[in-house]
């Protein structure tokens, strides 16, 4: 079936961005930042030791290229990509995620997938629903969320906000290294070309690039062990909050 929903031009997209930031009762962390910077594993750490509920906004992004491809959509078509995220299910199930009734946890970790993600993630439309969900998701429950536009642009009221950084090559032996432990192969020459194709898409769309936000905490990650990256988090976190619900009350 064919979407004809006309294109909004950029201008509404970001008007409507806006119009659905509410303010909040509950609690979010943001952690954005480049492919490989570690954002999920510390990102999963700091909610386990908050006791806060974990938001992967990359494996939404993920589960609609997934949708496309499975349904022989043409990834460059923006209308027949609009039309597959009109009537996509995306369910999280403890740390598994479900896309139309399908455990795609696994599939969406190739690196086609993260290609094919980068690509329908420039999608004004695809945009306005994930963020749509993704503070849909987080309305009840205190979150750490984390992606490349959660601080910028879907939870920009948040007390606290992280932007995480790597050295390039670091960040590209890490994906080899997922890569790696979950069988898949590559070199470490094909994985930078594909981390800085994916960043240089990442910043340049116009809808919810990767950027920092003014207010977010930038943290270098080269050379640290996830540990110490965690401490820090949790310690700053911790800190802000405090400061950001006295401020409320
Ligand atoms: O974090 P990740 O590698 O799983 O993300 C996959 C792709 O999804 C990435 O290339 C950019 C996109 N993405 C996005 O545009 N906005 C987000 N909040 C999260 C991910």
């Amino acid at each position: 079936m064919r979407y004809d929903r006309p294109r909004l031009p950029f201008g509404d997209v970001r008007v409507q961005l806006a119009v659905q930031t509410k303010k909040r009762k509950t609690m979010i962390i943001t952690i954005d930042g480049p492919a490989g910077a570690g954002k999920s594993t510390v990102a999963r750490m700091l909610a386990d030791r908050l006791g806060f509920e974990f938001l992967d906004t990359g494996a939404m992004y993920r589960a609609v290229a997934w949708a496309c491809v499975d349904r022989g959509v043409d990834l460059n078509d923006v209308n027949d990509v609009s039309g597959t995220v009109a009537e996509i299910s995306i369910q999280f199930e403890g740390n598994r995620i479900v896309c139309n009734g399908r455990d795609v946890t696994t599939e969406i970790r190739s690196a086609e997938a993260s290609h094919a993600a980068s690509i329908v993630a420039a999608v004004p439309a695809v945009r306005l629903e994930m963020v749509r969900l993704q503070r849909e998701s987080a309305a009840d429950n205190d979150y750490v969320t984390e992606g490349r536009d959660q601080g910028s642009e879907v939870f920009p009221n948040s007390g606290c906000k992280f932007f995480l950084t790597a050295d390039l090559k670091e960040r590209a032996g890490r994906r080899l290294l997922e890569l790696q432990s979950r069988g898949q192969s590559g070199s470490m020459e094909d994985v930078l070309a594909q981390i800085i194709d994916r960043d240089e898409r990442d910043r340049s769309r116009d809808i919810g690039p990767l950027v920092k936000a003014d207010d977010a905490i930038e943290v270098d990650t080269s050379g640290k062990a996830i540990e110490q990256v965690v401490d820090y988090l949790e310690r700053t976190s911790r800190k802000r909050l405090v400061i950001s619900t006295s401020k409320l009350a």
